[in-house]
Parts: C-alpha cells; sequence; structure tokens
C-alpha cells in the first residue's frame, strides 16, 4: 500500500527521499494559504522565489510582487502575505512573485520530487480526493517557522492521513502525532491553536481576520501545482 508520511519541518528533510513522491508543501500561515486564494480568484501563475533580491530583481522586470519576512510585507514591497490581498480583481490573469519567510524556502527545497503540491485547509477535501488516486507514496512537508515546528502545517498533514484513513499506510511517529494532534483539534481548530506562536505572532500584528480565513476548510476547491518553475492550477 502507498504511504503518506509529515515531515514537521525543511530541517528534517534530508532524512526523506523525495524523489518518486508527491510533496504536499504546507503553510497554512500563510503562505500556501494565500497561493491557493490567488489562484481560486484568477492569478493566473505564482512564482515562489527564496530570497527578497529575487523577488525585487522580479519586480524591477515589471512582476507584481509579494514578500513577507516575520509577518510584515517586507520594506520595498506593496504586496505581503495576507490571503485578502490576492483576491484583488485586478490580479487577475496575472503572475506574481511571491517570497515569504518559510513557505517559498520549503517549495524550494522540494525540487526533487515527482511532484509538488500547494496544501491548504482552504481546498483541504480537492487534496484529499486528488491523492486518493495517485500511486506514488506522498510527504507533506511542514514549512514550520524557520527550522522549527508550528501547530497548524502539522495538523494540515493529520488531516490529510485522517482523511486518506484506509487509501495509504502510515508508520512514522510523526504521521501518527500528526493524525492524533487533528482529531484532537479537528472540531475547533482556532480555539486548539490559540496559544500556539504563529497564531499569537500574527494576532500581535492585527492579523487575526487572516488566521481565521486561512484555517476556513473546503472554501476552494482548487490546486496549486509546480509545474517549470511556476505554481499553476491542477487540471
Ligand atoms: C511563512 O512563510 O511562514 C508565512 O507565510 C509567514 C506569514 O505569512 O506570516
Amino acid at each position: 500500500m502507498k504511504t503518506i508520511d509529515v515531515c514537521i519541518s525543511p530541517d528534517l528533510l534530508h532524512l526523506y527521499k523525495l524523489e518518486g513522491k508527491i510533496v504536499v508543501v504546507v503553510d497554512i500561515l500563510r503562505a500556501t494559504s494565500c497561493m491557493t486564494t490567488a489562484l481560486a480568484n484568477g492569478v493566473k501563475s505564482i512564482i515562489p522565489v527564496a530570497t527578497l533580491e529575487e523577488c525585487f530583481e522580479y519586480k524591477q522586470k515589471g512582476y507584481l510582487a509579494a514578500a513577507e519576512r516575520d509577518g510584515r510585507t517586507a520594506e520595498g514591497f506593496d504586496l505581503g502575505n495576507s490571503p485578502f490581498s490576492y483576491m484583488d480583481p485586478s490580479f487577475k490573469g496575472k503572475t506574481i512573485v511571491v517570497t515569504t519567510t518559510n513557505g517559498t524556502q520549503a517549495i524550494t527545497l522540494s525540487r526533487n520530487a515527482s511532484q509538488i503540491l500547494i496544501g491548504s485547509f482552504l481546498s483541504k477535501s480537492a487534496m484529499i480526493q486528488y491523492l486518493a488516486n495517485q500511486e506514488l507514496d506522498v510527504l507533506v512537508l511542514c514549512s514550520g517557522w524557520r527550522g522549527s515546528f508550528n501547530m497548524e502545517d502539522t495538523l494540515y498533514g493529520g488531516a490529510l492521513i485522517s482523511g486518506l484513513e484506509g487509501v495509504f499506510h502510515h508508520e512514522s511517529d510523526s504521521a501518527l502525532m500528526a493524525k492524533r494532534l487533528y482529531e484532537s483539534a479537528r472540531y475547533d481548530m482556532m480555539k486548539y491553536l490559540e496559544d500556539s506562536t504563529h497564531f499569537k505572532r500574527l494576532s500581535r500584528l492585527n492579523s487575526y481576520n487572516d488566521i481565521q480565513f486561512c484555517m476556513t476548510e473546503d472554501l476552494y476547491s482548487i490546486l496549486a501545482v509546480m509545474q517549470g518553475g511556476e505554481l499553476v492550477p491542477l487540471s
């Protein structure tokens, strides 16, 4: 039976073989939630880059460029990492270059995977339905926070494991922990997360509405997949 596993931090990614696997990169607060929202609202594609310098180079070439560091819009950029920013009708049909503290780094680190998908609660069921029909093993890569574990990303990993019970086999403690975490939190994840670090960080930055939005399940049915260095809707 095909297997699913959870890597709780990009700093542990060296322990996992990515070749031949589907990697689902998740950064619930807020990078992958923003990417899902952008594509769901008509953005043509997203170019994830690891550094501010790369992002600024694209901006100078005329691209729409979004940059976030430590939860704030980075200096020199107009677009940060609130999902509500990506609902702008003027972005329809356009490409947006994005760099964030953790999420775009995790995407960059996943380049050896057979397929890179973007996970978010916003299209959780669509991800479960898609993965259920695939043959490859799956690794959920949690973006964490600067190498540290965070709860919301692992919660998402647990949601996938729970939804794929009987379809995917899991045997690691990180997968079991993720599943148990989700089973404990699923009926009130906002309450469960309210004392977590990124939840408190974003609340201090007046981004509580972002958290509520990013924790909403199945608002969309769109999935983002990496194709030629860009994230595009999975057809
Ligand atoms: C991240 O990269 O971890 C997040 O996107 C940071 C944020 O949006 O606050």
